[in-house]
């Protein structure tokens, strides 16, 4: 489970050594532990971000939007579901789109859209590619987050080396995927942070 940004482990270090004295820790004790404080912070939430104009519902289950023969970059997008607490969120419905590797959504069909749902711990994968870019915005992935309940975070995520970042306004760092590079593929990560 990854919920730690690097950019803000510092202040998420002090938080931490400032709590742990105000916290009784351990089984001995009779109280819970403490919360991870990347959770408990606020803004802890996921930001949501405006969905955009190529929203399609009803997107097809399934676990690959890779398309037969594609020659794009590959991406497996992978993370868990966590409630403001930090505690794993059930089997949410996690539904994506984006454009393909020349920057076109296909707004009849449903090439590189589809939904997946988390497991019992929270935790999901979706295999895709890096989606191309289009004029006017930075490199993103399209995303909406429905807890079992019915709550739906509507959001977008990001590839943080990309250039047109410093030039989109809708961009925003704390959207950004953890990206490694491996046998010739992309391996992101991305934890959800949900009101439930
Ligand atoms: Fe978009």
């Amino acid at each position: 489970m990854n919920c730690i940004d690097s950019r803000t482990s510092r202040r998420r270090f002090l938080t931490t050594a400032l709590a742990l004295p105000l916290v009784a820790i351990g089984p001995a004790s009779g109280q819970a532990l403490p919360l991870t404080p990347a959770c408990g912070e606020k803004p802890g939430r996921t930001p949501s971000q405006t969905e955009g104009p190529y929203y399609t519902p009803r997107s097809p289950r399934r676990s690959s939007l890779v398309e037969p023969g594609s020659k794009a970059e590959r991406l497996v997008l992978t993370g868990v579901v966590l409630s403001p607490q930090c505690k794993p969120v059930a089997n949410a419905l996690l539904d994506f789109w984006h454009c393909d590797e020349g920057g076109e959504y296909d707004n009849q069909g449903f090439r590189y859209r589809g939904h997946v749902f988390a497991d019992a711990q929270g935790r999901y994968s979706l295999d895709t590619i890096v989606p191309g870019e289009y004029p006017g915005r930075t490199r993103h992935i399209h995303v909406k987050v429905q807890t079992a309940g019915g709550r739906v975070l509507t959001t977008q995520l990001y590839f943080s080396d990309e250039p047109r970042n410093r030039s989109d306004g809708i961009y925003r760092g704390d959207l950004a995927l953890q990206v490694a590079h491996k046998d010739g593929r992309r391996a992101a990560i991305f934890d959800f942070v949900v009101a439930v």
